[in-house]
């Protein structure tokens, strides 16, 4: 039996939300390429956060900064020395591993064991160089993480916002990790999407700042759908912490449902960390890098400061960092897992839906014309259509391809939470059939009531 992960993989080919990278040419490991329906539900996991974490709160600015960055910012934020996974070979394969992910079980295609090396590690980021000259003094990199753009703008940002402590600012943006092993779909890729937010707060008040932000968090994903069952926490150890974090609570989605250890079916869909002045003291002239390992580098290249004048006590400090980031490919992959269903229906009819929540639906509504080759029908459907999706709010899609059967199938496999469908009886009563994705409940609705009737419904 095939995983659900596996179904979701078929799902999202067969329905146009994720092809293969460069799959024309063979593809290329740890890149996928969102399709029509794809894109539409990428935008609306965004769109969901941007409105929750910047829109609907007060203390919240956004950006978007540059993907490629200056050396420095990544020889200060400790990427450059750091950010590497432990990578080992095996001897008589030539397979390479991440040495914390050997299955142990697996054998090796010369036979036996695999014979590994010693781990060794292996620095993630991508490196250019910018400019006609390719040498080393010219190298940059590809962010590893949004993270670093909000850093090293805190000061430009506080500057002309004007903002007191506590404020944060949020980013959504590409990342690229050159992973060893990329795998489990869109679950891990080489470049991927992060929304991240970098709230910065008084030092002392950083711990119950941490609690809001893992507690807000949780009912972001209950309230796009996540079933609690299927998200956990995860506090982490002080022995699996990295090195900028005081504390991180992760939280983990059942993406793998299928493993019989229940520990193991649950991973990462978003850490919030308490990132201390760690990055803050980094970034700024005079300020230092501190290496877990207790070494230190003095930051002699920052042209600003980056400190907080704090009104009550007439005092320059470094605000502490609260950081919830999750990656955009992991959201939109628990989303789907987590909406989709095989129902069976009756004797030998099933149908696949996804139950998504109207707002990640990528289309909101399915405006079905029942004959194509009657003009007035097709002339009417059209009409709603365009009306429908006149004031920018309600996605909507024409559809006259076929049996009205086949085109729910396809509807339901999207996940559209109403078809609007158009028959011969709508051309002489101005009423159209409104069938509701869930429950497959129909109703009469006069033409004049319908974009009411779905607002109602749609729009939270
Ligand atoms: N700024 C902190 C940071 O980047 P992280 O745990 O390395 O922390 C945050 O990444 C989130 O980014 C993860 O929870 C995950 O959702 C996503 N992510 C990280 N690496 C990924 C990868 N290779 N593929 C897909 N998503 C990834």
């Amino acid at each position: 039996m095939s995983s659900l992960i596996d179904k979701i993989v078929s799902l999202c080919k067969r329905r146009g939300f994720l092809f293969q990278g460069s799959e024309l040419y063979g593809g290329l490991q740890g890149t996928y390429d969102y399709g029509p329906m794809g894109v539409e539900l990428k935008n609306n996991v965004k769109r969901a956060w941007w409105r929750a974490n910047v829109y609907e709160r007060d203390d919240m600015e956004g950006i978007d900064t540059a993907i490629l960055m200056n050396r420095l910012v990544l020889k200060y934020s400790g990427h450059e020395d750091t950010f590497s996974d432990p990578l080992v070979d095996c001897r008589k394969c030539k397979k390479r591993f991440r040495a914390d992910q050997v299955d142990p079980h697996e054998k090796c295609a010369q036979g036996g064991a695999h014979d590994l090396t010693e781990p060794r590690p292996f620095n993630l980021m991508f490196r250019t160089t910018v400019g006609p000259i390719a040498d080393d003094a010219n190298v940059a990199y590809l962010r590893p993480e949004t993270a670093q753009g909000i850093f090293v703008n805190f000061k430009n940002v506080l500057d002309a916002t004007n903002r007191k402590l506590p404020f944060g600012i949020a980013q959504i943006g590409k990342a690229y990790r050159n992973e060893i092993t990329p795998k489990n779909f869109i679950f891990r890729v080489r470049e991927f999407e992060q929304m991240e937010i970098e709230y910065f707060v008084m030092p002392g008040e950083d711990q119950a700042w941490h609690e809001r932000w893992i507690a807000d968090r949780v009912a972001w994903y209950h309230k796009y759908g996540i079933r609690p069952a299927n998200l956990r926490q995860y506090v982490q150890h002080a022995n699996e912490l990295a090195h900028y974090a005081k504390a991180c609570t992760d939280l983990l989605y059942r993406f793998f449902p299928e493993r019989e250890e229940e520990a193991k079916q649950y991973d990462e869909v978003e850490g919030i960390a308490n990132r201390t002045d760690f990055d803050l003291t980094c970034h700024t002239r005079g300020g230092k890098l501190v290496f877990a390992d207790g070494r230190e580098v003095a930051n002699k290249d920052a042209t600003m400061k980056q400190t907080y004048f704090d009104d009550k006590s007439k005092q320059h400090l470094t605000p502490y960092v609260i950081e919830p980031s999750g990656g955009v490919d992991r959201i939109a992959l628990a989303f789907l897992m987590d909406a989709y269903e095989e129902q069976t229906l009756g004797e030998d009819k099933q149908r696949t839906v996804l139950h998504l929540h109207p707002d990640i639906a990528p289309v909101k509504v399915a405006v079905l014309a029942l004959a194509r080759n009657k003009p007035p029908i097709v002339e009417m459907a059209r009409r709603i259509k365009a009306e429908l999706q006149r004031s920018g709010r309600l996605r909507s899609m024409y559809d006259d391809s076929g049996n009205i059967g086949k085109c729910y199938a396809r509807q339901d496999e999207i996940g559209t939470p109403f078809c609007v469908t158009v028959d011969h009886q709508s051309t002489e009563d101005q009423q159209v059939t409104v069938r509701h994705r869930d429950t497959m409940a129909q109703d009469r609705i006069a033409v004049g009531a319908l974009e009411r009737y779905l607002e109602e419904r749609l729009l939270a």
